[in-house]
């Protein structure tokens, strides 16, 4: 009997053969080895937390521990446990003055299926899906569910954030406009004013369809990194400045990053409910459900306010020793002549910064940087951008500050040497 061949792509479907795998994941992949071999490298690559420079809260983790004994450990309801969507709903009232019933909320084992399914829940293939580049995954989800594909390549003169201005040529025939604000991967923040005029856009682009009884604009609001803001910068939620924008919005936030928790796998959105249940029933079919436990446990931890803000304080504080390290580190280098230059941190955890190389690709100068000066970073290209144009995104949440000043000092020797 021969064997089926599943070495070569005819076996698969066209959705899995047109798939392109995580870019990040891949060059973390490669780092991971190399550090395993013994290298000393500066890891700036992946979007999460070595546990050892940023922990989960203590009480988080006592509560889960709590819930754990407490039994809590079969399915759990498949829109979330009720105490947790009614926690969300009450933290939002709190922190951010927004009352949202709780059947807009829906709880998923983190941030990513909720973005799944509200892209499954309203694109239909062939429906366009207006998105900036760089940013994190849109790429891939409007393949996954056959979108359109519309890109608005943004740039530093916006700090890589979309504008209402660039974006309103655009939003005619789109069913879903899909922005993140702290942005993976540039670390900016958009502006309230910025805010305000985008969700007008969706609210005035709607009253024209509602007219003329075509179907909706929807904005996909991407907030998992609101909690993580720096110094002067603020976020605003849609909903805060034109309350009548909640109607088209699927909010999307989670405790990943606000919390250091990105292995507990605990997120939510806040939808319209008609959309809320069908991103449930999709989300049932995979079965992407937060564990019980964390669930229990979150919704016992957003309730308590001292708690997240001493966390908070300690958290940002950390963060931003870190990318200010990093930030510094470059405009020194700047001063002195070298070609490079980054975009002083405002939220997330991240830090854009551009090695201005004339001649050499993204991936030569990452190369570059990695083998020269074992300073891991990940080119604009992982987040869809096609400029090769030396910008890159510097991840602060796995590296301590002495990490930091060591890279910075080879990246320095190398650029010298490349530059000169
Ligand atoms: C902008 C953005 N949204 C969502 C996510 C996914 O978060 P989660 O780990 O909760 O799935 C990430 C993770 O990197 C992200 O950067």
């Amino acid at each position: 009997m021969t064997a089926v061949n599943l070495q070569d792509d005819v076996a698969l479907s066209s959705l899995a053969r047109g798939l392109v795998g995580s870019e990040i994941l891949k060059i973390a992949g490669e780092i991971r080895t190399l550090v395993e071999r013994g290298r000393d490298i500066c890891n700036l690559t992946v979007g999460d937390f070595a546990p050892k420079e940023f922990r989960i809260p203590y009480k988080l983790n006592d509560l889960i521990a709590d819930a754990l004994a407490a039994g809590e450990t079969n399915y759990p309801p498949s829109d979330g446990v009720k105490e947790l969507r009614q926690a969300v709903v009450r933290f939002y009232e709190n922190a951010l003055g927004l009352t949202y019933p709780i059947e807009s909320t829906l709880i998923a084992g983190g941030a990513r299926p909720v973005i799944f399914a509200a892209y499954a829940a309203v694109v239909d293939p062939g429906d366009r899906v207006i998105y900036p580049t760089p940013s994190w995954n849109n790429n891939h989800y409007t393949y996954l569910v056959g979108g359109k594909a519309v890109e608005l390549v943004v740039g530093p003169e916006t700090n890589f954030l979309p504008t209402a201005e660039l974006l309103r040529p655009l939003v005619r025939d789109a069913r879903l406009l899909c922005i993140n604000s702290p942005l993976n991967p540039t670390g900016t923040v958009m502006s309230r004013d910025e805010v305000e005029r985008i969700a007008r856009l969706v609210v005035d682009e709607n009253s024209r369809r509602r007219a003329r009884d075509e179907r909706p604009l929807f904005l996909l609001w991407d907030q998992i990194y609101w909690m993580l803001t720096f110094g002067e910068s603020r976020h605003y939620a849609p909903a805060q400045l034109v309350p009548e924008s909640t109607q088209y919005t699927i909010l999307v936030d989670g405790i990943s990053k606000a919390f250091a928790a990105t292995g507990l796998r605990v997120g939510w959105s806040i939808a319209p409910p008609p959309i809320t249940s069908r991103m449930r029933d999709i989300l049932g079919h995979v079965g992407a459900w937060a564990p019980r436990p964390e669930q229990v446990a979150v919704a016992k931890f957003l309730g308590m306010a001292p708690e997240i803000e001493s966390f908070h304080e300690h958290m940002i504080r950390e963060l931003q020793l870190r990318l200010d390290l990093l930030y510094d580190g470059f405009e020194s280098m700047r001063s002195e002549g070298l070609p490079v230059r980054a975009i002083a941190p405002q939220g997330a955890i991240y830090l854009s910064a551009q090695f201005q190389l004339a001649g050499r690709s993204n991936e030569e100068i990452r190369k570059l940087l990695l083998d020269e000066a074992g300073f891991a970073v990940v080119p604009f290209q992982a987040f869809g951008s096609k400029k090769e144009d030396g910008w890159f995104r510097l991840s602060a949440g796995a590296v301590s500050p002495a990490d930091i000043e060591a890279g910075l000092r080879r990246v320095r020797e190398t650029l010298l040497k490349v530059a000169r």
